[in-house]
């Protein structure tokens, strides 16, 4: 293979090649044409498309209110559909990292997508925030410098449903996908349950993204919790919870779970999600400037209305915009960006938020109830929790 280091050359070619770079126009000697390149790394197929898409919405309208720049640098897109699928993401975040070499990589939804990328961010060295997974792995044991999360972490969610349901029942039985969102959500809202005096009687799994749940709704049934606690999201909650009122079981043992089972899936469920209680760091009704701003934005650009992944992924646009701001969109000055970043505090739309030692936000948790389309604030379960970032040596 030949090497083009000039520094490894024969005194001649080195001669040769520092003629030819000065023959290049600018921006090629440079290997940059001064636009910032983000690659987005999210699911726009499968279970979780919706999702995907909503972040992306969320994370283009804030560059598109800079006027389609970040720090005075134009931004250019990068994109791979991830499917969701674990198996893929070493080589879709690679192709991110080594053949796109973007400046930053946005991603993922899937919990188990993440750590495969947040692995790669880490061996390349990439700048990454994700704008949805909860993989308490990603800022817990897996932390990094160049790794930062605008959304939530697993444990986060369920803890703070767990809080509430302790209050109101003495027993559930949990159910979830089996994959690492589901199962930290679950352990999470275990630890608030169980410590309030709540008694899980049976936790049941499913393979991801499986959506046959007659069986588990027959064993629940069967159990006679007080209540039933589950992970679902995207295209999966909707059926899940429709299957679940009609299976007859709504009125008799109450439904709960992270608000991830009625954002953005309200009208998919046509009606079956009334009235159900979930906890989330963002409700629809939320009366901040900033929120109603955001709101109004997205129905007029997007002619829908926006759900906790958008506010998610302008959010990641938004820190990646701290981060610029503060370097002047000089990239090689990574250890200051990665500072700015560390100390941003974020004007969300839920409400401002800052980051913790570990990179993941330290907010509130609310409990909403499900009215017509809208995810209602009922009350604050939770103000400021912080994740636990277990195993984080940062
Ligand atoms: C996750 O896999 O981390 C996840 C997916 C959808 C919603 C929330 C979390």
């Amino acid at each position: 293979m030949t090497s083009i280091n000039p520094g490894r050359q024969a005194p001649w070619r080195r001669l040769a090649l520092t003629c030819i770079a000065a023959l290049l126009p600018l921006g090629a000697a440079l290997a940059d044409d001064g636009k910032i390149k983000i690659g987005f790394m999210l699911p726009y197929t499968g279970t979780y498309a919706g999702l995907g898409n909503a972040i992306t919405n969320g994370f283009k309208l804030y560059v598109d209110e800079q006027g389609g720049k970040l720090a005075g640098r134009a931004v250019e897109y990068a994109v791979v559909d991830d499917e969701s699928d674990p198996a893929k993401a070493t080589e879709n975040a690679n192709k991110l990292a080594k053949r796109d070499k973007v400046d930053v990589m946005i991603g993922t939804v899937h919990s188990g997508v993440a750590m495969a990328m947040a692995k790669v961010a880490r061996d390349t060295n990439t700048l990454m925030i994700d704008p949805n997974a909860g993989a308490d792995e990603v800022t817990g044991a897996m932390c990094a410098p160049n790794v930062f999360r605008t959304s939530f972490s697993n444990w986060q969610t369920g803890y703070a449903m767990g809080l509430y349901v302790a209050k109101k029942h003495k027993t559930v039985v949990t159910l979830t996908w089996k994959y690492a969102a589901g199962q930290q959500m679950v352990e999470g809202f275990k630890e608030a349950f169980e410590k309030g005096g709540g008694k899980v009687l049976k936790d049941m799994t499913l393979p991801f993204p499986n959506a046959e749940f007659q069986p588990y709704l027959t064993e629940i049934a069967a159990l006679k919790p007080e209540a039933t606690y589950v992970f679902f999201a995207g295209a999966g909650a909707a059926k899940f919870v429709k299957d679940y009122a009609a299976a007859g079981l709504k009125a008799s043992i109450p439904l709960y779970a992270p608000g991830f089972l009625t954002d953005g899936t309200l009208d998919a469920m046509g009606g079956a999600g009334e009235g159900l209680l979930t906890a989330l760091h963002y409700a629809d009704n939320l009366t901040g400037a900033k929120d109603k701003a955001f709101r109004t934005k997205y129905a007029v650009t997007y002619k829908m209305q926006p759900d906790v992944y958008a506010v998610q992924g302008y959010d990641a646009a938004q820190l990646l915009g701290a981060g610029l701001a503060a370097v002047k969109g000089d990239l090689s000055r990574r250890a200051e960006m990665v500072k700015a970043m560390e100390g941003a505090r974020i004007d969300s739309p839920r409400g401002s938020f800052s980051l913790s030692q570990a990179h993941n936000p330290l907010q509130d948790f609310y409990l909403r109830r499900a009215e017509g389309r809208d995810n209602k604030l009922v009350e604050t379960i939770v103000k400021g929790l912080a994740d636990p970032a277990r195993g984080c040596k940062m």
